[in-house]
């Protein structure tokens, strides 16, 4: 397979949905997913840990898989388990706040789990075949479980990406049609675009015509003061200046938690670059390359923060009314689903691109990537909007991350696909955890 050969990125519409097109989903997905996990090839790679705030690679192997089983039996959809040990293995992630609170497990070999994935494959098509469909599908259904494994699915091809990355390089290879973006391209220049402000809204409708998770349904609307935010992205290059400028070793530019963080694993500079004696390079998912100046760097929150303040002038992370505010003329498939083709999202490139070189990303306004290439940090910690409730297939999807602990992100990044590749998206991590994701700069006017 190819990157440009995996085409079917974006969820079926609710009120014309047809085992077709879910089979057609639904297979692209599993494939997507096994591609990825073809990059892992040193031996005994998978039942490393490359975060050591995650699971090895193989529970999440498993975990897809053993979600699909799951879910269908609390939706009705299936008596009794696949199999005993593994259905609830493979159930649940982890999100602990330090790594101590991880207990070693035992795995099974991967040719058993890829033995269990075969089964659990053919069950979903199955369902697919046989799950009443009544138009449009509502989150009471039982088909609703099937649209969630999927989804649940493609969150885990990005959060896999993620942990894979981390591998050191010999341990994985570059799937087969898997390319990066250019080095060069894009605009050299971030100005800052002033917005007036006003009404806001954040929050998806419960009639809309895709899936959705049950933190972003709803309706928040707020006033915005004034506001100005960067056109791009803060890339590679410019946080070079902040590296250069000994930004990680200057406790005054760190937030308390911040500089604990920092201090607890001694970093040095972004994850994803390697730093040496000489100028840092860079880890792009399987390979080494020269540091990419004009991507967007890929930072966690207490970072992106000490960026900020070493910035000065009242810089800070937007809020996420802003983030609503400044994409508010963003060009939209169905108003819904950022456009594939126009945005780095749905796996357009294996790796984020130059900022600006999606043109069509860029608003009437003059902003850049508004969607898509990395997620951008935002300043609000992860809370429920007014009319949340949980839904009873996945009671602690968002719940208990609604807290202090998590803050949020917005814009989705170039492996983000289906569901979560919406501007009604609301992600949430740790401060202190990596994702495909930077940050842009906003301040008040
Ligand atoms: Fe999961």
């Amino acid at each position: 397979m190819t990157i440009t050969e995996f085409r079917h990125h974006k969820p079926p519409r609710l009120d014309a949905l047809s085992r077709e097109e879910l089979a057609t989903y639904f297979t692209e997905t599993w494939e997507l997913y096994e591609w990825l996990f073809s990059s892992i090839r040193a031996d005994g790679a998978i039942y490393e840990k490359t975060d050591p705030l995650r699971q090895p690679l193989i529970f999440y192997l498993g975990h897809t898989a053993a979600f699909y089983v799951n879910k269908l039996r609390l939706a009705g959809l299936r008596d009794g388990a696949l199999h005993e040990r593994f259905d609830p293995l493979f159930a649940v992630g982890v999100d602990p706040a330090s790594a101590g609170e991880l207990e070693a497990q035992s795995w099974p070999t991967e040719a058993e789990v890829r033995t269990y994935r075969a089964q659990v494959r053919e069950i979903v098509l199955e369902q697919i075949e046989t799950v009443a469909l009544d138009l449009p599908v509502t989150e009471s259904d039982p088909a609703w479980a099937l649209l969630m494994g999927l989804e649940h699915d493609r969150i885990h091809f990005e959060t896999s990406s993620v942990l894979i990355r981390q591998y050191r390089v010999d341990a994985v290879e570059r799937p087969d049609g898997w390319s990066y973006a250019p080095i060069d391209g894009g605009v050299r220049t971030s100005d800052p675009i002033a917005f007036e402000g006003g009404r806001a809204a954040i929050g998806k409708p419960t009639d809309d015509i895709v899936f959705g998770w049950d933190h972003e349904y709803g309706h928040l609307a707020r006033d915005v003061a004034p506001f100005a935010v960067a056109s791009t992205h803060v890339t590679n290059g410019a946080f070079l200046e902040f590296w250069g400028d000994d930004g990680y070793g200057r406790e005054e530019l760190w937030t308390a938690e911040g500089w604990a963080w920092r201090s607890s694993i001694e970093a040095r500079a972004p994850r994803f670059w390697v730093v040496g004696d000489d100028r840092p390079s860079y880890r792009a998912m399987f390979d080494g390359l020269e540091l990419p100046e004009s991507w967007p760097v890929e930072v966690n929150r207490h970072e992106a923060e000490a960026f900020c303040r070493w910035k000065g002038e009242g810089w800070r992370l937007p809020s996420e009314h802003e983030f609503a505010a400044l994409s508010a003329d963003a060009s939209l498939i169905d108003g819904n689903s950022a456009f594939a083709d126009a945005y780095n999202l749905n796996i357009t490139y294996g790796s984020p691109t130059p900022v600006g070189f999606m043109t069509g990303a860029t608003t009437p306004s003059g902003v850049h990537d508004v969607f898509g290439n990395v997620w951008q940090w935002l300043s609000d910690e992860f809370y429920p909007l007014p009319e949340f409730k949980t839904h009873y297939l996945y009671e602690d999807f968002s719940a208990p991350f609604m807290d202090s602990e998590h803050g949020m992100l917005a814009g989705g990044a170039w492996a983000s696909s289906g569901a979560s590749a919406s501007r009604f998206y609301r992600l949430w991590f740790r401060p202190n955890f990596f994702q495909h994701a930077g940050f842009r700069l906003a301040r008040d006017a």
